[in-house]
């Protein structure tokens, strides 16, 4: 089985009490199926839903500073003691430079923080690849939110960048994402090659937030 990270984002659904209430979701879905499910809210959230729930915490960014004089930044270090397990990087909502995602990767593995760096093409996920973060996240920012799924649409691009993520370095685990929400859209990016999928709209905004996580996981 595999992996799932559902990124929260900013959506008022799974902000505040409404993350609360989403972790909660997860974290009894989760105990049913062997697939890995963890939960990326906003940063503010982070240390309820650690404390609160059996579920393992990304933050949904992470800038690439030390400690020092930055203002409004947060550091990997930070995250490490408010529980996170790990952050997405460079998603394309909140991209970051080359150098940055590098410098992250690095911060990361000191700290043994899990790193998820997000890419848009085969070309950046082969780059992402070779700085060693434990996952590339491929998304088509084009699909993102469109309820498009891209292991449908863009089969290839899945399936292409699997293999230009391994070839480059075979420990590093896939993700994709963007407008997966089903349970077959989820097995068929597996089908493809990838590790699991990274995904947010399909069952944040979804009516019932419960039903939608278990249809995607298949207990429905
Ligand atoms: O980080 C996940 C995301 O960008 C995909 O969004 O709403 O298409 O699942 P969505």
């Amino acid at each position: 089985m595999g992996v799932i990270i559902i990124n929260f984002k900013a959506y008022r659904e799974g902000s505040g009490k409404q993350a609360l209430k989403l972790a909660e979701i997860v974290e009894e879905v989760s105990s049913k199926v062997d697939d890995y499910i963890a939960v990326a809210p906003n940063f503010l959230d982070i240390p309820e839903i650690v404390s609160k729930f059996n579920v393992d915490v990304f933050a949904q960014h992470v800038d690439a500073v030390t400690f020092g004089s930055h203002t409004s930044r947060i550091t990997a270090e930070v995250l490490k003691e408010k529980g996170a397990k790990g952050s997405l990087i460079n998603h394309s909502e909140r991209r970051l430079r080359l150098a940055d995602i590098d410098f992250l990767v690095s911060k990361f593995k000191e700290l043994s923080l899990t790193s998820v760096v997000c890419t848009n093409n085969v070309a950046t996920t082969a780059a992402a690849s070779a700085l060693s973060p434990d996952y590339v996240a491929i998304e088509p920012p084009e699909l993102i939110g469109s309820g498009i799924p891209v292991s449908k649409a863009e089969p290839e691009i899945v399936e292409n960048s699997v293999k230009a993520a391994k070839d480059v370095n075979k420990e590093v685990m896939v993700l994709c994402g963007a407008g997966i929400s089903k349970h077959e859209d989820y097995i068929t990016a597996l089908d493809l090659g990838a590790d699991g999928v990274l995904l947010a709209s399909g069952i944040v905004k979804a009516e019932d937030q419960k039903k939608a996580l278990e249809e995607l996981v298949g207990l429905r």
